[in-house]
């Protein structure tokens, strides 16, 4: 049956929504629909009509009243005029007011490191109450102060840092990385391949955004720090999760990673050491990955914001430094082995196989261009911060803080009946296993809310990381043991009689 006029809807409502054939077929796969590539088309060029089923979903992802689609209503409904925007409504006073809905850009994105259970700890903390923060890796509200020499540095320099600085960074902050890169054997580094952001978050979305065309796939770990699938997914790509195991001290699975790779497959992200689990990989975790990425040509991400908070005598080995042939991109910053998250100063190292990636690195100056520089005053004690003495290792040893944190909140979660987690190697956070059929708990974040407002204490649960059964959570270990023997004290009470 022919039918221009649902065919002409169908793409209006598309164009109202900045989708295309692909974004549609996307979110038909998401939803469990099928839907080919040569319907869709042949609904556009309205040479057949949708099944009912299939008219219901157009409609809904097209946010489209369902009767206009079809061709029969006159009108567009108020909705439709641009996507979640809606041009007229009446206020009190009978004027018109023009709304503005959030872009359908971010209709998949998630991010609930800071999502509705931090939106009500703030409510919560407005009305007065204290809670207690295990939610969020900011040491410098726990007492982990940067090291007096950044901050003279800094105040020494800050009137030389007031113009924009060339895009990339201060030359004296990217020689001093690329020696750092050099110390870790990252091969083929040259100061043009060094580029300094506003933490390394600012280099995750560049990086991203300047790869991906939509439907491209990159795999990313799950659980994994949320920004990276949130980049993926803005930047129009998808990211494809492969496991890290849990019975593996939460090693990537490298069966699951041989699995997920499609034609579509562009890079591996490796967080190493890793945030949510605090595990550290071994050389030869890194080579199965190198040998998966070498036999696919992969571009590696490898996140290593971590790689100067390692205890237990452990080696951090840069991925980069195994696969000089094949193109790396490492990142790393300052917020958490200097404690100064909140100056913002991060970095991307490019390595090896330039050639694989010459038209991409062209992408990524012009995306670096564009933003015009990172923050100069941080860029500014780059120097200082990565040469010399390295105040950071005094944490990470018997004795230090961050060590003895680590050796009582594992101790502690796992005395918890149904509580049990493996021990983090890196970094200063745990990822606690929940014994779900003792607790019934079917929603993860209800248990973080439930949690939040029984004993005041806030932790992410695991989809917030991309995990996706509801028997995770996170626990941020910055705090100091007494606040923390106080969190393991109510969290166990809370499980004492907690069912969901
Ligand atoms: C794995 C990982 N990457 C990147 C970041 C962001 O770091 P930055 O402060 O440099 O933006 C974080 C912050 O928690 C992180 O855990």
């Amino acid at each position: 049956m022919m039918n221009g006029n649902f065919g002409n809807r169908l793409k209006e409502a598309m164009d109202r929504r900045q989708m295309k054939q692909v974004d549609i077929l996307r979110a038909a796969d998401q939803a469990g629909i099928k839907l080919g590539k040569s319907h869709i088309s042949q609904y556009v060029n309205g040479k057949t009509m949708p099944r009912e089923q299939i008219l219901k979903f157009l409609a809904e992802v097209l946010d489209a009243d369902e009767e206009w689609l079809k061709g029969e209503a006159e009108a567009p409904r108020e909705a439709e005029e641009g996507g979640k925007d809606s041009m007229e409504q009446r206020d009190e006073g009978g004027r018109t007011m023009r709304k503005f809905g959030k872009s359908t850009k971010l209709d998949h994105v998630l991010y609930d490191v800071r999502g509705p259970v931090v939106d009500e700890a703030a409510r919560m903390e407005q009305a007065g109450t204290q809670v207690l923060k295990l939610n969020i890796g900011n040491p410098a509200p726990f007492g982990f102060r940067t090291p007096d020499e950044v901050i003279y540095d800094m105040q020494s320099q800050l009137t030389e840092c007031e113009g924009y600085s060339y895009a990339k960074g201060l030359f004296s902050a990217r020689k001093a990385i690329m020696q750092y890169a050099q110390n870790k054997n990252i091969p083929n580094v040259t100061i043009e391949d060094i580029y300094t952001g506003n933490g390394v978050s600012e280099l995750i979305n560049i990086s991203m955004s300047a790869l991906l065309n939509n439907d491209d796939e990159v795999l990313v770990p799950s659980p994994d720090y949320p920004l990276w699938t949130a980049c993926v997914t803005l930047s129009g790509g998808k990211a494809v999760h492969y496991i890290c195991d849990e019975q593996a001290e939460w090693y990537p699975d490298a069966a699951d990673i041989r699995k997920k790779i499609s034609s579509r497959t562009k890079a591996i992200v490796i967080i190493n050491p890793n945030n949510p689990t605090g595990a550290l990989y071994p050389r030869e975790v890194l080579q199965e990955i190198v040998d998966i990425a070498r036999e696919h040509q992969l571009i590696i991400f490898s996140d290593e914001i971590y790689d100067r908070l390692v205890m237990d005598g452990g080696e951090h080995i840069s991925i980069a430094s195994l696969a000089p042939d094949l193109f790396c991109v490492t990142f790393s910053g300052l917020s958490k082995s200097h404690m100064i998250a909140g100056y913002r100063i991060g970095w991307m190292v490019l390595s090896g196989n330039k050639e694989m990636a010459e038209d991409y690195i062209e992408g990524l100056n012009m995306l670096s261009n564009m933003r015009l520089c990172s923050n100069v005053p941080a860029q500014s004690i780059v120097q200082t911060a990565l040469g010399g003495y390295q105040s950071v290792k005094n944490y990470v040893v018997p004795g230090g803080r961050i060590y003895e944190q680590r050796e009582y909140i594992y101790k502690a979660l796992n005395d918890i009946p149904g509580i049990s987690a493996v021990k983090p190697k890196a970094a200063f956070y745990i990822f606690p296993k929940i014994d779900v059929k003792k607790f019934r708990i079917k929603d993860d974040e209800k248990f973080a809310l439930d949690l939040l407002k029984d004993k005041k204490i806030l932790i992410v649960h695991g989809k917030g990381f991309n995990w996706k059964e509801p028997d995770h959570f996170r626990v941020v270990y910055l705090p100091r043991l007494e606040v923390l023997a106080d969190a393991a004290e109510k969290l166990a009470d809370f499980l004492s009689y907690y069912r969901q």
